[in-house]
C-alpha cells in the first residue's frame, strides 16, 4: 500500500492518522468526563495536546496530498457536505485542545506535555476568560460527539446502502 493518498484511495499514512487519533480522541472524552474524580487531569492536558500536534501534522499531510474523490453520480450538495464535515473536524479538534489550555492558564496554571515541556503561558489569570474557555471547551466536545456519530451514520450508509468503496478504502486491511 502507497504511502501516499490517489484519486480513489487513503494512502497508508492518512490511514494511520484516522485509526490511531480515533482511539486516542476515544479515550481522551473517556477522560474529559472522569479526569475529576480519577486525578487524571495531567493525563488529560498532555493527551489534548497530542491530539493537537497530531492534528496540525495530519492537516499538513492531507493539504500535501490528492483527497479521494466521492464515487461517480455523488450529488454536488452531498460531496461539499462530506468534504465540510471533514475539515469541521480539523477545526474542532484544534480548537477543543487550544480551549483546553486556555482554560487552564485562564485559571492560573500550567500545562505540561507529559513533563517533558510546558506550554507558553499566553492568558492571564482572569475567572471571566476561565468561564468563557470551559463553555468553549464544552461546546466544541459537543460539536465533535454529533459529528463524529453523523460521520460513522454517513460510512455505514455507504457501505451497506450505496454499497461503494467510501467506508473499505478507510479500512486498515
Ligand atoms: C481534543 C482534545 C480534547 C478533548 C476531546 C477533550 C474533551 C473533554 C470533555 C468531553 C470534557 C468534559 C466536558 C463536560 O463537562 O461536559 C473535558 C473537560 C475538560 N478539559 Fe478537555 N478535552 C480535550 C483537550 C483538553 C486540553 C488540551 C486541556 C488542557 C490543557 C483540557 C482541559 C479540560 C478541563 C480543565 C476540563 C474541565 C472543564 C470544567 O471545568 O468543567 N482538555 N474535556
Ligand atoms: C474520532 C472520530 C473520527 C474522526 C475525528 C474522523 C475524521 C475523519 C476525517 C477528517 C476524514 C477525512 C480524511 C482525512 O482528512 O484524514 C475521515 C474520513 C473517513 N472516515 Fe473518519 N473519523 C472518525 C471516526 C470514523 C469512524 C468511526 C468511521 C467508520 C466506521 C470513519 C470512517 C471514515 C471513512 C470511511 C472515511 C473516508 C471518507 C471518504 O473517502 O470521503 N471515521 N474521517
Amino acid at each position: 500500500m502507497s504511502s501516499k493518498n490517489t484519486n480513489n484511495s487513503y494512502g497508508w499514512v492518512a490511514k494511520t492518522f484516522h485509526w490511531g487519533l480515533f482511539l486516542i480522541i476515544v479515550y481522551q472524552f473517556w477522560l474529559g468526563n472522569n479526569f475529576k474524580e480519577l486525578e487524571l487531569a495531567g493525563r488529560h492536558f498532555s493527551i489534548g495536546v497530542l491530539i493537537l500536534l497530531l492534528m496540525l501534522l495530519r492537516f499538513s499531510w492531507r493539504a500535501s496530498n490528492p483527497v479521494p474523490e466521492l464515487p461517480d453520480g455523488t450529488g454536488k450538495l452531498q460531496a461539499m457536505g462530506a468534504h465540510g464535515l471533514h475539515i469541521l473536524f480539523y477545526i474542532l479538534l484544534i480548537g477543543l485542545p487550544l480551549a483546553g489550555i486556555a482554560i487552564v492558564q485562564s485559571k492560573g496554571g500550567t500545562v505540561s506535555f507529559f513533563g517533558l515541556f510546558s506550554i507558553p503561558g499566553i492568558l492571564e489569570k482572569a475567572e471571566s476568560s476561565a468561564d468563557l474557555a470551559v463553555t468553549m471547551h464544552i461546546i466544541f466536545a459537543r460539536a465533535t460527539l454529533i459529528s463524529v456519530i453523523l460521520h460513522l451514520l454517513m460510512a455505514l450508509y455507504h457501505h451497506f446502502g450505496k454499497k461503494d468503496d467510501v467506508l473499505r478504502r478507510m479500512l486498515p486491511w
